[in-house]
């Protein structure tokens, strides 16, 4: 089996192939023209994907040594993203499945990101705990079985990922934020700063964010321009610290909670080597097994959603030509 995978729910292009074990190809074009404006600008990005989509399908194709008609399905993200960016994506899928005469999913986006450790490896053990880090969700998954998701915590205010953005802009690092905070991270001292630490208390699965930005901010605040110049890096790496620690702690409290012995850890934030490293670190010393995709496979791509997809098709499940987007669509438990 097949199965294409579209993914266009923020500023990343995405196309790519997957069969029953592997990936075949997963072609991903970050979007460039949101670099001078330190963000993503929501119409910029839909036009971008009108614009390359179909490139970028080709490729896809190519790389993965298979024609259009080889293809048995279609799985495309139709939520949570931006409106006009999952349209384009929707659209396409909807148009080249009517052509082929083959089924399409919607999948969300979300549960691409929880399977994209499966995507290379579509064996996985169950139970497990998935801590989704990324730039509008921080949530913790209790994965039973196969496709079935319980949301046993999340973030009640930013996101991590969203946090490194801010906190990138607040120290004048520019966009992308979170790879900008990790670099000049690499040279600072994590322990200069002690930043907050929220929600700590035992028993709470919750995460909050905007505390710890805050108090970057009053930091940054206090601080003459020369002196910031000079403390950049060690704000960065105390903040980085910060936010590793709550994330690594609340995700070994679900472990624990639940009594999974299997942690796994997914999102944009997910590409963070401090992060990743805590984790390892931390599980390792739980005795719990740990697992994270490679880098390219934690922020948004087409092979995550194709995996999803062909996982559902081969339950019988699909979707039909009435299928909207959903901009803010939640993970169905
Ligand atoms: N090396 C890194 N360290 C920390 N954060 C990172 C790193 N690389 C990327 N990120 C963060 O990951 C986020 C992007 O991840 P992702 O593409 O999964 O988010 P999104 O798709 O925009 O949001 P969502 O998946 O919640 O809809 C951004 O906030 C970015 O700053
Ligand atoms: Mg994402």
């Amino acid at each position: 089996m097949l199965v294409l995978g579209i993914e266009t729910s923020c500023d990343e292009t995405s196309a790519a192939v997957v069969d029953e074990n592997r990936i075949r190809s997963n072609i991903i074009a970050t979007q460039q023209v949101h670099i001078k404006y330190g963000g993503v600008v929501p119409e910029f990005a839909s036009r971008a994907h009108v614009k390359q989509l179909q490139h970028i399908v080709e490729l896809a194709l190519r790389e993965a040594d298979c024609a259009l008609n080889n293809i048995n399905g279609i799985a495309v993200t139709y939520g949570p993203g931006l409106a006009g960016s999952l349209l384009v994506g929707l659209c396409f899928a909807k148009g080249l499945a009517l052509r082929l005469k083959i089924p399409f999913i919607g999948i969300n986006h979300l549960e691409g990101h929880i399977l994209a450790t499966a995507a290379n490896e579509p064996k996985q053990e169950y139970p497990y705990i998935c801590l989704v880090a990324s730039g509008g969700h921080t949530l913790l998954v209790y994965v039973a079985k196969p496709l079935v998701y319980e949301v046993i915590g999340s973030t009640i205010d930013d996101a991590a990922g969203e946090a490194f953005d801010k906190v990138a802009k607040i120290l004048g690092l520019g966009y992308p934020g979170g790879p900008a905070v990790e670099k000049a991270a690499r040279l600072g001292n994590e322990l200069a700063v002690h930043f907050p630490r929220a929600l700590l208390e035992p028993d709470n699965l919750n995460f909050s964010f905007s505390g710890l930005k805050t108090s970057v901010l009053y930091y940054v605040q206090s601080l003459s321009k020369d002196q910031l110049i000079t403390q950049v890096n060690d704000i960065s790496a105390s903040f980085q610290k910060s936010v590793s620690d709550v994330l690594a702690a609340k995700a070994i409290l679900a472990a624990t909670k639940y009594d999974c012995k299997r942690l796994i850890l997914a999102g944009g934030v997910a590409r963070n080597n401090h992060l990743r490293e805590t984790f390892e670190k931390t599980c390792k010393n739980q005795a719990i097994a740990f697992a994270v995709p490679s880098p390219e496979l934690c922020t948004d791509n087409a092979g995550m959603i194709a995996r999803a997809g062909l996982m559902r098709l081969a339950k019988g499940e699909h979707s039909d030509y009435t299928l909207d987007v959903f901009p803010n669509l939640a993970l169905k438990t």
